[in-house]
């Protein structure tokens, strides 16, 4: 588990790296075969090492703002500048996990329109100049329940990068995208299906 700290200790702590990640997310009408609501577009992706995680990336605090910095890393991984302010700020976290010592992990979300969602799939694959690099691919997190896990739960079932996965369940009860009982109910069924 990582453990919270505020955005101004985050600044004040020396030797320490920072990343920057945002949960792209807005509203949508269309159905699945014609008939599930998706009802929500959110965007993870598929980094170049395997790992599902969210777009961003290393910023030095020295150097630009959190912010700055954020929107730089989206700009070459989703190919489109996304401003990002600090009233879109959610998080900010020391990483324990082992892989990534001394890095302050710093998280985001930004609700945007349809049409703004998938310009930024679009660009993902034409215009970003990590894509196929860093980045393998955009991916929308299903967040249905179909028949024997399908959905949702086999989604958290994939292997995350460093706290990605919590931060994604946050984020899916701080918008509300989800009730508490819904997302209890898809982790307990992605921790069935680990082997
Ligand atoms: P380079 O351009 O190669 O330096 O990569 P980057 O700047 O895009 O960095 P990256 O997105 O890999 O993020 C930097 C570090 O933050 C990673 O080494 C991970 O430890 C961690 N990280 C990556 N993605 C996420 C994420 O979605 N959430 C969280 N909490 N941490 C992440
Ligand atoms: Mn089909
Ligand atoms: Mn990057
Ligand atoms: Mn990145
Ligand atoms: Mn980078
Ligand atoms: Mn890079």
């Amino acid at each position: 588990m990582a453990e919270r700290i505020t955005r101004e200790d985050a600044l004040t702590r020396e030797g320490f790296k920072h990343a920057c990640h945002i949960m792209l997310y807005g509203d949508s009408s269309a159905k699945l075969f014609g008939k599930i609501p998706i009802k929500h577009i959110v965007l993870m992706q598929m980094r170049f090492d395997g790992l599902l995680g969210f777009p961003g990336g290393f910023v030095n605090p020295s150097k630009e703002t959190l912010e700055a910095g954020l929107s730089r890393e989206l700009h070459e991984e989703v190919g489109v500048a996304v401003s990002v302010g600090v009233d879109d700020h959610i998080s900010s976290c020391l990483s324990q996990s082992p892989s990534s010592p001394r890095l302050i992990t710093h998280f985001y979300i930004k609700k945007m329109s349809e049409p703004e969602l998938k310009e930024i799939e679009r660009a993902a694959v034409t215009t970003a100049t990590d894509h196929g690099l860093e980045v393998m691919g955009m991916v929308r997190v299903p967040l249905y329940f179909l028949k024997n896990g399908g959905g949702l739960p086999y989604f958290l079932s994939h292997s995350f990068i460093c706290n990605s996965r919590a931060q994604l369940l946050s984020a899916l009860h701080h918008c509300r995208l989800l009730s508490q009982g819904e997302l209890e109910k898809a982790v307990r069924q992605a921790e069935q299906m680990r082997h």
